[in-house]
């Protein structure tokens, strides 16, 4: 079966109910991304009821098996969020097919700018487990995956720099990471 992608406000009741599941289990690394009971499903409700948001969702068969989004933030500049594979489609290029796509749309409509945050609750990388207060701007810069990997591997990848930390937002030592992208240059 090939897989498609398709506006996420075009799915099915039970592909929504699979955005939550997937969101839920695609970040289970991170406890405060919704991992309690109904979280991941409001979160997919509040996007869907979002004038701001816009999204995308792949699909194999009838199984969603990713989803992509992002909120118009800025005149210029939007937020990608969220962007899910589910764990055991994960590193087949679907991430890579549904990060391009939502470029593209934002290219279409002028954004210059793409930005998001990717959290580190398990010491996915260097920045994790320290007072980045001490020195921003060193953490920053010198910031690496470690051994346990990070999405920001992935987001490297396709052209996104890290554009600072949010030290301790989701506890001591747990920062959410800053990245950007440019994607026109006029
Ligand atoms: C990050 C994510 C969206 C990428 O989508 P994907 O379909 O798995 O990625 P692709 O197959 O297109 O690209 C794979 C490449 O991305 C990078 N990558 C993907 N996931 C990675 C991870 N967890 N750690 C390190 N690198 C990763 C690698 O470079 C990988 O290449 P490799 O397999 O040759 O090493 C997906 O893995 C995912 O949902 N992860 C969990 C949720 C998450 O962390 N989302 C980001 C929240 S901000």
């Amino acid at each position: 079966m090939a897989v498609e992608l398709v506006d996420f406000r075009s799915i099915t009741k039970a592909q929504r109910a699979a955005a939550g599941e997937i969101l839920r289990s695609a970040l289970a690394h991170l406890p405060s991304a919704h991992q309690g009971a109904g979280e991941a499903e409001a979160e997919v409700d509040l996007r869907w009821n979002d004038g701001d948001w816009l999204g995308s969702a792949t699909l194999d068969g009838e199984r969603l098996v990713g989803w992509v989004g992002a909120i118009r933030t800025y005149s210029h500049g939007w937020e990608l969020h969220p962007l899910v594979v589910a764990p055991d489609r994960q590193r087949q290029g679907i991430g890579t097919t549904m990060i391009a796509t939502i470029e593209a749309r934002a290219r279409q409509e002028g954004v210059l700018t793409m930005f998001l945050g990717t959290d580190d609750e398990h010491g996915g990388t260097t920045a994790f487990g320290y007072d980045l207060w001490a020195d921003l701007p060193r953490y920053t810069a010198a910031i690496e995956a470690s051994t346990r990997g990070h999405a920001l591997t992935f987001y490297r990848r396709h052209g996104y720099q890290v554009i600072g930390l949010l030290p301790d937002v989701n506890g001591p030592g747990r920062p959410d990471i800053l990245m950007a992208k440019r994607l026109l240059h006029l």
